[in-house]
This record gives structure tokens, C-alpha cells and sequence, in this order.
């Protein structure tokens, strides 16, 4: 069988950045051939405030990733997140088809379907629904029924909706350019995929990617997805408390913030906080020429990070899971690289905290194995794993997943269209 091309567009409130992977059949590894990534415009907060901007800054990237790969990207996964996210865990339970023989693929997607239905409002659409684990005649923790025997299954799946007119507006987007949507993905579902370890995941952690304007938070217990949100604050609420601090505009507070992060990404030796950081290389229009580290980390960044950590307390109370987390924090995303990310996490949370980058890519991949590259690779790891099958075709659960309750047959028949050739 052919290797197979996969591409996708991590659509962020800073940043549009395209990627495009051949998944090679023989070592199922996953090697990149085109990336590009620029500044993003008509998004806030992880939701779509200008079709007409995004839409060129889409199709830019798009166009300048297609020269990169020598393809011409056709199908794309998409990342959706913000506030708008939500998520709920819900029990599903059939009788099994023919208790006499083995539990089958059509038991278990009945099974999924029983959970999926859940009342949720019009003005929302379902973007996930991942099982976390089975019970068949009584007996849990089951990861895979397939093959085994009983008369009674369940299923506990976690559920990830999304605003309708937020996914609307993204496919107006992608039809506008002639692309074909493969699949939502929810960001940090993404970042997961990326940057988590499954020893992680089986003991229990939070991925955090703290992106521009928001920040996706994914939360693992045993293994499975049990909690799925996202809050509108991001690294560029430090940025404008730079700015405000400093009174310099937002632009100069930005080369100033990623100024600071390569002072201390430079220097092996600890700094000394009263020491100044010089300004005169940046040539702000400002003048300014210097500013002591000191006022600018614990006097500006920390308070803001502090915030940031309190406010991803409070989802991890929210999900009634906070006993359950003994590895603690991955945090990634651009706002990862913030000075005192770690310093101020440890000391707010009181958990384990590490940096997560992506991996497991090959290819062109220097620039990618940054934090904030973790959604956009993340959407083909996910992409290949959950969504596109074997033969090419999304997995049946995924196509459920896709059409929201009440959808006619004529998406039903659209959403099959993309794959005829
Ligand atoms: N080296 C660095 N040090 C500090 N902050 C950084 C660094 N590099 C990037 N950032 C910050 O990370 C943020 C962008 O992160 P990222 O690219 O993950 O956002 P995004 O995916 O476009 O946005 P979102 O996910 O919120 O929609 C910006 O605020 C930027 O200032
Ligand atoms: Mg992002």
C-alpha cells in the first residue's frame, strides 16, 4: 500500500501553522514534509471574530506549506479550542447481539452510540467521543472488549462538544479555500498526543498548553481522557502586563518577553535577579534602554502566571479529579517558554510540573520540537492514530462522532463524498 499523506492546520489566536506528514506504511513513522507557520489574524480566544482574515491567513499557509512539501494539500485535520469547549462523561449500555459468541466491533459502536446520546443544545456540536473504559457483565476496567464473551456491555466515553457556530465558521473557511475537513480535533487533545508519555497518562496528569489567547487543558486518569476544558487567558496577558508595566506598546512588550526568554535560555549560571536586562539591541521606539530583571519577573510575569495557575486549580477541582494526579503538570504551548513557568508552578500548584516539546516525528522537525508546536503536531499524530484507518477510511465511532444528533441524511452523504477520489 502507498505511504499516506496527512496534513493539518493548528489554527491559534498568534499563530496559523500548517503541517503536512507522510505516514510511511512500512515503520508507521510519521515523517514531516512541509510546515509553515505565521501570524494569525480574525481569531480571539480560540474562536473566529473575521472569516475574511483568517481566511487569507489560512490560505497563505496553506499555499507557502504546499511549495515546502511539493503536495498539494487537499484534506486537512483542523484544531478547535476556547472557552467554548466542554466536555461530560457518559455511560452507555447494550445487550450484547449474541451472547453465545464473541463481543463484536458492531456491539461496541452500539454501545458508544447508547453514551453519545446525550441532550445537548443545537447551538453545540459533538467533536469527540473517546471511550475510556469497558465493563462487560459486571467486570470494569475493561480496555478492549473485542473477542471476549458476556451478555451485558458498558462503556464510560468522554464527550467533547464544541460551539456550532465556531465549527461553522471553520468549515465556511475550508470550503472558501476548497479544502475538505477530516476531523475537528480538540487543541489540547492534540497537545496530549504530542507531548504526553503513556506512563504519565496511566498514573494520572494535566496536559496544559498555555497558548496566545487561551489555554487548553486535558486531564488523564488511568489511562483515559476523563476531563476536557479551556480557559480564555493566555501568554498574551503577560505580554500586556509588560506593557501596562513598562508603558511601552504591545509590540515592544512582545520583543521584550521573548528578549527575556533568550537571555535566560542563554546563560547557564543563575542570574542575579537585581541585575538589568538591556534593552538597547531591540531599538524600541520607547527608548527604553533597560529594565531590572527583578521587576520584571516577580514584579510582572509571576503575578500573571500565579493567575494562570490558580484558574487551571480551579478546572482540575471542577473535575473531581485532583486526588488522581500524581505526575502532576505537562505544560506546553508557546506560553510554556515563559520565564519562571516552572519556579512559580511548583510553588502555586505544589505538584510535579515539567516543560513538554513534541516528539515521536521525523523529518524536517528542528523548528517543530518547540512547545509551541505541540497542537499542530499533535492533530496528524492524532489524526493517524484515532481518525484515519488502515485502508484509509475514518474509524466508524469517528464518523458517528462527526454528525451531530439530528443531522440529515445529506451530511451523512457529504461526509463520505470527501473520501470518493
Ligand atoms: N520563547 C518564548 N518565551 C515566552 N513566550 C513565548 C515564547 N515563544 C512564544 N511565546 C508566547 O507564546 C504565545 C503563543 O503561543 P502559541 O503559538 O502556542 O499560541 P497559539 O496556538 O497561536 O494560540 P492559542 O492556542 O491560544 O489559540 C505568544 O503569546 C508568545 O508570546
Ligand atoms: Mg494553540
Amino acid at each position: 500500500m502507498a505511504d499516506k499523506i496527512l496534513s493539518a492546520i493548528d489554527i491559534g489566536s498568534s499563530k496559523i501553522a500548517t503541517i503536512v506528514g507522510v505516514r510511511s506504511t512500512e515503520s508507521q513513522e510519521l515523517r514531516i514534509i512541509g510546515f509553515q507557520s505565521s501570524s494569525s489574524r480574525g481569531v480571539k480566544k480560540g474562536l473566529i471574530v473575521d472569516i475574511d482574515e483568517i481566511t487569507m491567513a489560512v490560505e497563505e499557509s496553506v499555499e507557502k506549506t504546499e511549495r515546502m512539501a511539493g503536495q498539494k494539500i487537499s484534506q486537512v485535520f483542523i484544531s478547535v479550542g476556547g472557552p467554548h469547549i466542554s466536555s461530560i462523561n457518559s455511560h452507555g449500555v447494550v445487550a450484547i447481539s449474541n451472547p453465545q459468541s464473541e463481543i463484536v466491533d458492531d456491539d461496541v459502536n452500539r454501545a458508544i452510540e447508547a453514551a453519545r446520546a446525550i441532550s445537548i443544545s443545537n447551538t453545540r456540536q459533538v467533536i469527540e467521543v473517546i471511550p475510556r473504559e469497558y465493563v462487560v457483565d459486571g467486570q470494569a476496567g475493561i480496555k478492549n472488549p473485542i473477542g471476549m464473551t458476556g451478555i451485558r456491555l458498558e462503556v464510560d466515553t468522554h464527550i467533547i462538544t464544541a460551539s456550532h457556530t465556531n465549527l461553522k465558521n471553520l468549515n465556511r473557511c475550508l470550503s472558501e479555500l476548497g479544502l475538505n475537513n477530516s476531523g475537528f480535533i480538540f487543541a489540547g487533545l492534540a497537545s496530549a498526543q504530542a507531548v504526553l508519555t503513556d506512563t504519565e497518562k496511566e498514573l494520572g496528569v494535566v496536559l496544559v498548553d498555555i497558548g496566545g489567547g487561551k489555554t487548553d487543558i486535558c486531564l488523564y486518569v488511568e489511562g483515559a481522557l476523563s476531563y476536557s476544558s479551556s480557559i480564555p487567558v493566555g501568554a498574551k496577558h503577560i505580554t500586556n502586563d509588560i506593557a501596562v508595566g513598562l508603558r511601552v506598546s504591545l509590540q515592544s512588550a512582545e520583543k521584550i518577553k521573548l528578549h527575556l526568554s533568550h537571555y535566560f535560555s542563554n546563560k547557564k549560571e543563575i542570574q542575579k535577579k537585581d541585575a538589568d536586562l538591556n534593552l538597547t539591541a531591540l531599538n524600541l521606539p520607547e527608548n527604553v534602554s533597560s529594565v531590572t530583571l527583578k521587576s520584571l519577573t516577580d514584579g510582572i510575569i509571576a503575578p500573571r502566571l500565579d493567575e494562570i495557575y490558580k484558574l487551571v486549580e480551579e478546572e482540575i477541582e471542577k473535575s473531581g479529579f485532583s486526588n488522581s494526579i500524581p505526575s502532576g503538570l505537562v505544560i506546553t504551548g508557546g506560553g510554556a517558554m515563559t520565564v519562571g513557568m516552572i519556579e512559580v508552578g511548583r510553588k502555586t500548584m505544589r505538584m510535579p510540573i515539567r516543560i513538554g516539546k513534541p516528539s515521536e516525528i521525523t523529518g524536517l522537525v528542528d523548528e517543530l520540537l518547540n512547545p509551541q508546536y505541540a497542537t499542530t503536531v499533535g492533530l496528524l499524530l492524532y489524526g493517524q492514530k484515532n481518525i484515519i484507518t488502515e485502508d484509509g477510511w475514518k474509524n466508524f465511532n469517528r464518523i458517528l462522532r462527526d454528525i451531530s444528533i439530528g443531522n440529515s441524511i445529506n451530511r451523512i452523504k457529504d461526509f463520505f463524498k470527501q473520501f470518493i477520489p
